[in-house]
């Protein structure tokens, strides 16, 4: 007999139901429960019905060379695929509508076209002309890639497998249709059928293949997460609507680091590669203010410098205001519980509002310890060294936990042309001089240092 077959999925998070329910029992999330055709599954289909084929199991060793991988040229694209492009991968980028997605891909296509590789990209979104004025804004109406329009999945596989390119590029995922599939386009059921097809036909056919993803409201691709374990690589393309820059950020990558980023900045004529992305976040910055922290973060394997600005301000309302812009404000919360609990140092009936400039988000615990300075500092009205950076992470107990890569992040620090660095001292950092270091044991400890308080 057939199990159950699911007939509702939940389009957040892709768990299966039974029945339609206004709230998803598996993520809480409301009103994402839709309908499905169901699977096909007849009976006698089960494990054991038929006796299946023993497979082939091979030791770990391998004379094959690592794959081939191609450069666009654009190195910071390279970097975040894992130092280009593999053959036959398949690739999503998701980001928010209009951030700069086809942008990317199109300017993307055109350089891997003139460094050699058969390049197509498919638009199920815009139309063709549109696509060749951007083209020819953009300075790559020569480039030889070749255009499709089309939202039909059995044309599309169609058309590739006749041409076999290198590279194809797919815009969008959700604009696609598959007439074996009965629900509309963007539905989680064609979605994933779609991505599944082109994930099939890459490895099939060594060609890679870039899939494009809206993000829904709820920052997940729509039809989530199903197509992320899907590809081989999950890159997000990420910015402040109001920012003129962009980040490129790989958070799965079966062929390199994850965690890595690309950061491009937003111009009349595309998208151009920031080479320095720490001289970019700090260039604002002028005479030291107070509120002001510059933290040495490390990004995938790069460091990359951010000021961290926060003000204080007596709050009229009950509950004061916690604004926080790309930082997690879960660990803004934490680090304020921790400085009135162990520095007895209270924000209470005082407004806080946290940024970090130039659009960037620091995901980072390594990023405490500027958040504190940086929160002191406005507290106190007292500006912290202009030339001095903070990095660490703070425990419940206050203590300053060391945080890796420290000697990069001071050598990108130094290179940048400042001078002092306020860290954990657990750790003993080589390999950097002309530094003053502070090392710090516990925030009770920076704030009697560097605020003369505590
Ligand atoms: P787009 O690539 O269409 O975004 P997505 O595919 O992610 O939806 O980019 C749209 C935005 O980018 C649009 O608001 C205009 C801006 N833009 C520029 O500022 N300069 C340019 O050269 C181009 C092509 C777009
Ligand atoms: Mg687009």
């Amino acid at each position: 007999m057939a199990k159950s077959v699911t007939a509702f999925t939940c389009t957040a998070c892709g768990a299966a139901h039974k029945k339609w329910a206004g709230r998803c029992e598996a993520c809480g999330a409301w009103n994402t429960i839709i309908e499905e055709a169901p699977l096909s599954q007849g009976p006698g289909r089960g494990l054991g019905a038929t006796k299946g084929r023993a497979i082939p199991l091979a030791p770990l060793t391998s004379a094959e060379a690592p794959p081939p991988r191609s450069d666009s040229g654009m190195e910071e694209l390279d970097r975040v695929l894992g130092g280009g492009l593999v053959p036959g991968s398949a690739i999503l980028v998701g980001g928010d509508p209009g951030i700069g997605k086809s942008t990317l891909l199109l300017q993307g296509a055109a350089a891997f076209a003139r460094k050699g590789l058969q390049a197509v990209y498919i638009s199920g979104e815009e139309a063709g002309a549109q696509i060749r004025l951007r083209a020819q804004r953009l300075g790559l109406a020569d480039a030889p890639v070749r255009l499709g329009t089309e939202t039909n999945l059995r044309d599309i596989l169609t058309t590739l497998d006749a041409e076999r390119p290198d590279l194809a590029v797919i815009d969008s995922i959700q604009t696609l249709w598959s007439d074996q599939v009965e629900a509309a386009p963007g539905s989680v059921a064609q979605v994933r059928s779609a991505a599944h097809e082109l994930v099939t036909f890459a490895k099939r056919r060594g060609v890679a293949v870039v899939l494009v993803g809206h993000v829904t409201k709820e920052g997940q691709i729509a039809g989530p997460r199903v197509v992320e374990h899907m590809v081989d690589t999950v890159l997000y393309f990420e910015g402040e609507r109001g920012h003129q820059f962009r980040i490129l950020r790989s958070v799965k990558n079966r062929f390199g680091p994850a965690g890595e980023i690309g950061v491009f900045e937003m111009t009349g004529a595309g998208l151009s590669e920031v080479a320095n992305p720490s001289a970019l976040f700090l260039s604002e910055r002028g005479q030291p203010v107070a509120g002001s922290a510059v933290f040495a973060g490390i990004e995938g394997t790069r460091p990359v410098l951010t000021e961290i600005q926060a003000l204080v301000a007596p709050s009229t309302l009950a509950s004061p205001r916690r604004t926080v812009v790309g930082l997690d404000s879960g660990r803004v919360s934490t680090i304020l519980a921790v400085l009135d609990a162990r520095c007895g140092i209270p924000f209470a009936g005082l407004d806080v509002f946290l940024n970090v400039a130039g659009g960037m988000r620091v995901n980072e615990p390594a990023a405490d310890l500027a958040i504190a300075g940086a929160l002191l500092s406005a507290r106190e009205d007292s500006a912290l060294p202009a030339d001095c950076v903070l990095f660490g992470e703070i425990s419940l107990s206050g203590a300053l936990r060391p945080v890796a890569q420290a000697e990069n992040r001071l050598k990108e620090a130094q290179k940048l042309g400042f001078s002092q660095a306020i860290l954990p001292e657990a750790r003993k950092v080589e390999g950097v001089s002309g530094m003053s270091l502070m090392g710090i044991a516990d925030l009770t400890g920076f704030v009697g240092e560097v605020f003369g308080a505590g």
